[in-house]
């Protein structure tokens, strides 16, 4: 792989193939290191300020644990208790963390927000969520994927749900660039937007890989060997859209029926968090209002043998860490 020192981390759309399985290689000998208890602080005493204007648990986690290994400083700036949007710019915050930190991570909104602040910035950007892209999550469900399968190129992966936000874009992304054949299955109006397809399309030309955009969930799942899904209303929407996302996503639902129509081999794959019951306090009270036991997978599936979310979970910590170590810490697989 190209050294990847000093770059930002903005949508797998900046990075080859050859690039993001060197970051799939380190992450995975990264890991290794953790497991044996080997030392690996490749970023010793660099410092990290993580932005963060939406909630999370696992990018939270995983960059203060990865950071923290590499031997890395982090300071955490929540969604209420900085000046960021309010009384500063992105602008100008990019410019005076600059001058305090080596890496900024931002969790937000618009993806244009965290390119401002990587124009800005004089150091490395990382994104950490927004509403067009989740790249870091994409390295950790292609690293379980691999985990799992020996190989990305040729996996036959399916994208259930609403396929226009971070996740979906984010996915149809990364399987265009590894090689992978790629469905998105959804309703009419819930596909990734015409530019990005096409993109991916060019991209898809070069690496062998195929993107499908089907309706049919039987249709979608026979011969998948991964299944995947997400929350169908995302932080940042309104709560009025749940009514209408029910009634579009419904039939969407990855249930234990489906899986059994995909390859026998197949996994469920899921970002988390996931509304698989009514134990928690939205899942409770959306699924008793809208009359559900549960949302986008039956809680059957979600702790089901085919599940490997908790997996995918932890391998936010290792392929994270990979990204840093390889830009700021100039480390290669
Ligand atoms: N998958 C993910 O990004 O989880 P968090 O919202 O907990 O960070
Ligand atoms: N689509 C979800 C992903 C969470 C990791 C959201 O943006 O809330």
């Amino acid at each position: 792989m190209n050294s990847l020192k000093n770059r930002v981390f903005l949508t797998l759309l900046d990075f080859t193939p050859e690039e993001i399985d060197g970051l799939l290689r380190l992450a995975a000998s990264l890991k290794q290191k953790k497991k044996a208890g080997e030392s690996h602080r490749l970023c010793e005493g660099k410092q990290l300020a993580l932005i963060f204007e939406k909630t999370s648990t696992r990018t939270r986690c995983a960059f203060e644990v990865a950071a923290r290994d590499l031997g890395m400083g982090v300071t955490y700036l929540d969604p209420s208790g900085s000046q960021i949007g309010k009384k500063e710019s992105i602008a100008d915050t990019a410019r005076v963390l600059s001058g305090m930190f080596d890496a900024i991570e931002y969790r937000g909104y618009g993806q244009e927000i965290v390119e401002e602040l990587a124009k800005y910035a004089s150091v490395p950007v990382f994104n950490g969520l927004t509403d067009e892209f989740h790249p870091t999550q994409i390295l950790a469900d292609f690293l379980t994927l691999r985990e799992i399968f020996g190989a990305l190129k040729g996996l036959n992966f399916v994208y259930m749900g609403d396929a226009r936000f971070n996740m979906g874009n984010s996915l149809m992304v990364g399987c265009a660039k590894m090689g992978l054949n790629f469905t998105a299955c959804s309703p009419a109006g819930y596909f990734p937007n015409a530019a990005l397809v096409s993109r991916c399309e060019k991209i898809a030309a070069e690496t062998g890989a195929t993107l499908r955009f089907c309706e049919d969930p039987d249709e979608a799942v026979r011969g998948a060997q991964a299944i995947y899904t997400d929350i169908w209303v995302s932080m940042g929407e309104p709560d009025s859209v749940w009514e209408e996302r029910i009634k579009a996503l419904s039939p969407y639902q990855v249930t234990k029926e489906l899986m059994a129509k995909a390859s026998k081999d197949a996994v469920f794959m899921h970002c988390l968090p996931a509304y698989h019951d009514k134990k928690t306090a939205i899942g409770k009270e959306k699924c008793e209002k809208f009359g559900r036991d549960s949302m986008e997978v039956s809680n059957e599936v979600f702790e089901g043998p085919q599940s490997v979310v908790f997996q995918e979970a932890e391998n936010r910590m290792h392929t994270i860490k990979a990204v840093m170590a390889a830009i700021l810490g100039g480390a290669q697989a």
